[in-house]
């Protein structure tokens, strides 16, 4: 068990080092024609994650809790009312804002936070594509694909934060169905739809494996709350 997670240490964090160089070698992304930049120690998004506005609204209040680059946040802004985006990473919050002002979004705050620490309110939309490795790296900066934290806090405190009718959006691959499934459950959660996330194309594809991001499809968990936990905030209904 040791010696595993020594090896999944090892190997996440040379990962890390590796985007990172590749990053600053590469840092644009191009989406729906509009080019954006990203930071090194910043997550590349290589999966559609913008498609997920899809869900927003027009008189939305939307949480982006972890917003990277603040790619999805910018196209969230363009559709909703208002946007919170959020993130522990200083340099992701100095990323997202920059990017926001490439579609010239004006109706976006940005704060750092530790999940919702210092997120204040309800949303009717929350935006979350997890980091999805439970591996315990230190440093603000390498928490986009691992976290022993974020999953586990993002079910617990979810609820004080979402409004009763509101939608939670859960990016991860399709494999932890259950374990997704099972989360939402037991913190007053259903889930309403599971959708695979759109085909990438072949540019999307081609920088997915020169960012070793290949082998799983990303699955989009459309997740209400129960209607035993409507109106009661509950952190935890079996
Ligand atoms: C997979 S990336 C997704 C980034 C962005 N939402 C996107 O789709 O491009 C996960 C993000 O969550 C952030 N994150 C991880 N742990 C966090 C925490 N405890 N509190 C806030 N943000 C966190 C990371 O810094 C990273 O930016």
């Amino acid at each position: 068990m040791f010696l595993y997670e020594m090896y999944k240490t090892g190997l996440t964090t040379f990962w890390y080092w590796y985007v990172g160089k590749l990053t600053a070698i590469w840092p644009n992304i191009k989406i729906n024609g509009h080019t954006f930049r990203v930071y090194p120690g910043v997550y590349k998004p290589l999966e559609n994650e913008h498609t997920a506005v899809q869900f927003c609204k027009k008189e939305d209040r939307v949480l982006d809790l972890g917003c990277g680059s603040g790619i999805t946040t910018a196209f969230a802004a363009k559709v909703a009312k208002e946007v919170v985006a959020v993130d522990i990473s200083e340099r992701a919050i100095k990323n997202a804002r920059e990017n926001c002002a490439v579609l010239n979004c004006k109706n976006v705050e940005f704060k750092k936070s530790d999940m919702f620490s210092n997120v204040d309110g309800k949303f009717n939309v929350i935006l979350s594509n997890p980091p999805y490795l439970s591996t315990d790296l230190k440093g603000d900066d390498r928490q986009f694909v691992t976290s022993v934290k974020y999953l586990p806090t993002l079910f617990s405190k979810v609820s004080e934060h979402l409004e009763d009718n509101g939608t939670l959006l859960v990016q991860f691959p399709g494999w932890f169905k259950s374990k997704l499934v099972k989360l939402a459950n037991s913190h007053g959660l259903e889930v309403v739809s599971i959708k695979p996330m759109p085909a990438k194309s072949l540019y999307l594809s081609l920088l997915s494996l020169a960012y070793m991001q290949v082998g799983f499809r990303s699955t989009l968990f459309v997740m209400k709350k129960k209607k035993s936990a409507v109106g009661n905030d509950s952190k935890k209904v079996d």
